[in-house]
């Protein structure tokens, strides 16, 4: 696939009418607040992901060219478009400050040390990003009832889909150099999962949540509440085939081990998402 031919699918926020959003079906809903202004700092702070991938992937022109120009933008554009979609919503809400607090975490956590060690190996791990996000938009676009939300996460769940057979592209160009096995290859995987199930996801809805409950603490009964509450309904709604599949891919299981992983993959899957 050219480059070219890899962004003519591409959408601007033009195509998002915030003008027609039915204000009165999102407005209401806490958790929907939560996930899309978390969302909105995670994707926007993603620069600073990029530049310790970049750096890991000097000397390829290929993935850098990529990185730096396709996958960079869009990501900021999934951060600006769902910024713009949270203030239309809730224009009360100071976005730029609470983005502030948010960058001010998480940039602490976000250094070249806890990349993977190899870029075969850094490259499964953003199979499980892209994993993450995919789904996570998908259920969003399920959970949600307003035309113009389910438009947009509809167009950002597709980026996500294709940036994971990217990054799963590379993972195999890599793959035949430096020829790990499973159970490596595993290891990376389920590193990064653990990671972004407590981190990245947790860092965007605290600062969400902050801003509107100055008096909260992150450990407080309050927060801990409205993060059960939130990941409940994505539980919901969460599409486990897809994500399960996604994740499962790098390992290139024959088929009948495959139909197994499956199986527990589903379990530890619920358990983790209790
Ligand atoms: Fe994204
Ligand atoms: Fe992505």
């Amino acid at each position: 696939m050219t480059s070219e031919k890899a962004n003519s699918d591409h959408w601007s926020l033009d195509d998002i009418l915030l003008d027609s959003v039915e204000i009165g079906r999102v407005r209401p809903r806490e958790e929907l607040f939560l996930l899309l202004a978390g969302a909105s700092f995670v994707e926007t702070g993603s620069d600073l992901y990029t530049r310790n991938l970049v750096e890991q992937f000097q000397g390829d022109a290929e993935v850098s060219w990529w990185l730096a120009n396709r996958w960079q933008p869009e990501e900021l554009q999934h951060g600006r478009a769902l910024r713009a979609y949270v203030n239309r919503v809730w224009p009360e809400f100071d976005w730029q400050a609470a983005f502030a607090a948010f960058l001010a975490d998480y940039s602490l956590g976000c250094t070249t040390e806890e990349l993977e060690p190899t870029r075969c190996l850094e490259m499964a791990a953003r199979c499980v990003v892209e994993t993450g996000t995919a789904t996570y938009y998908r259920a969003i676009q399920t959970l949600s009832d307003e035309p113009v939300l389910g438009r947009l996460v509809g167009f950002i769940q597709r980026d996500e889909v294709r940036h994971y057979k990217h990054f799963f592209r590379y993972f195999n160009k890599y793959n035949e150099l430096e020829h790990n096995n499973r159970a490596t290859v595993l290891g990376a995987l389920a590193r990064r999962l653990l990671e972004m199930l407590q981190s990245d996801a947790e860092y965007g809805l605290w600062h969400a949540f902050r801003a509107r409950h100055p008096r909260t603490s992150r450990k407080g009964r309050e927060f801990r509440r409205a993060v059960a509450r939130t990941k409940a309904l994505v539980r919901r709604h969460y599409p486990a085939p897809m994500a399960i599949k996604m994740f499962l891919k790098p390992l290139a299981l024959p088929p009948a081990l495959n139909r197994l992983s499956y199986h527990a993959a589903n379990l530890a899957q619920r358990l983790i998402l209790r």
